[in-house]
């Protein structure tokens, strides 16, 4: 069994923790928590019955395997390194992360030399195998589609309540409007290619339709995925889906 660390007790990183103490990653166990909130971990340590810490060097001699890290992208940037040092593989849901060139290049590097890997969850994206294809075509054009309802209609507390109703332009010009929130653009981006080239759209939503979309094309196809009603649970269940992806014997 593969030995799992959870970075981030919070909203994703509890439902994450929860499938795996409900044997959704097969080959993989729930090992330890690390939180920096000792209240969290108290509580979450008992709920899942697993050890937690508030320190980095006692979760990674728990012997781990994976980290998903469910922080935020500072926290991650801090991270993620250290992991990866001592060979720890990472599913990172704080993808905005690595908008940062230089941050993306040296943990590149990092991952080479240790034999380690960083997987960028697709969170509430979909289609990012069908990504690589399209890129192994040649000449594709990728975008990040964002369906918003008028201003009028959203919810005050949401974090996307001032995003305008409508933006075109590159992905990291995207990511730019709302950093924090648009860890999704740039999974989605970096899957299409660079982030210069893939871009990132605000479009009117249409009553039911989708929040988020992948579209991609070059001269002789495309294709389209549209998330209707993505949740926090697909979100963070997209972590143990890349765990499955990468642990069972047999795998797509
Ligand atoms: N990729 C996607 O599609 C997507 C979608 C939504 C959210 N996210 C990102 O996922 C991440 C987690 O989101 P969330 O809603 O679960 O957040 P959350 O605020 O509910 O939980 C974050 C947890 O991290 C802990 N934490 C903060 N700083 C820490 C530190 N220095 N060391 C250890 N623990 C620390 C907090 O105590 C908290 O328990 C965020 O970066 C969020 O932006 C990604």
């Amino acid at each position: 069994m593969y030995k799992v660390g959870i970075l981030g007790c919070g909203r994703l990183g509890s439902i994450a923790a929860n499938a795996l103490k409900e044997g959704k990653a097969p080959f993989c166990e729930l090992a330890a928590l690390l939180d920096s909130n000792e209240d969290v971990l108290a509580a979450k340590s008992g709920e899942f019955g697993v050890p937690g810490f508030t320190d980095r060097n006692e979760f990674m001699a728990c012997g781990l395997d994976f980290v998903i890290e469910a922080t935020r992208q500072n926290v991650a940037q801090e991270n993620i390194p250290a992991f990866i040092d001592k060979g720890i593989s990472v599913v990172s849901l704080s993808c905005g992360a690595f908008a940062d060139k230089d941050f993306y290049n040296k943990t590149a590097a990092l991952c080479l030399e240790r034999g380690a890997k960083v997987y960028l969850a697709t969170g509430c994206l979909g289609g990012f195998d069908l990504a690589s294809v399209f890129q192994l075509m040649g000449g594709m054009q990728g975008t990040v589609v964002q369906y918003m309802p008028p201003k009028a209609e959203r919810d005050p507390k949401n974090p996307m309540a001032g995003f305008p109703e409508e933006f075109s332009g590159t992905a990291l010009e995207g990511f730019n409007i709302s950093p924090s929130h648009l860890n999704t653009v740039i999974a989605g981006a970096l899957a299409c290619g660079e982030l210069e080239d893939a871009r990132y759209e605000l479009r009117p939503a249409q009553p039911g339709m989708g929040a988020f979309g992948l579209e991609m094309k070059n001269d002789l196809s495309s294709a389209k995925i549209i998330i209707s009603q993505n949740t926090f649970e697909m979100i963070a269940l997209s972590t143990v889906a890349v765990l499955n992806r990468v642990t069972n014997p047999i795998t797509f």
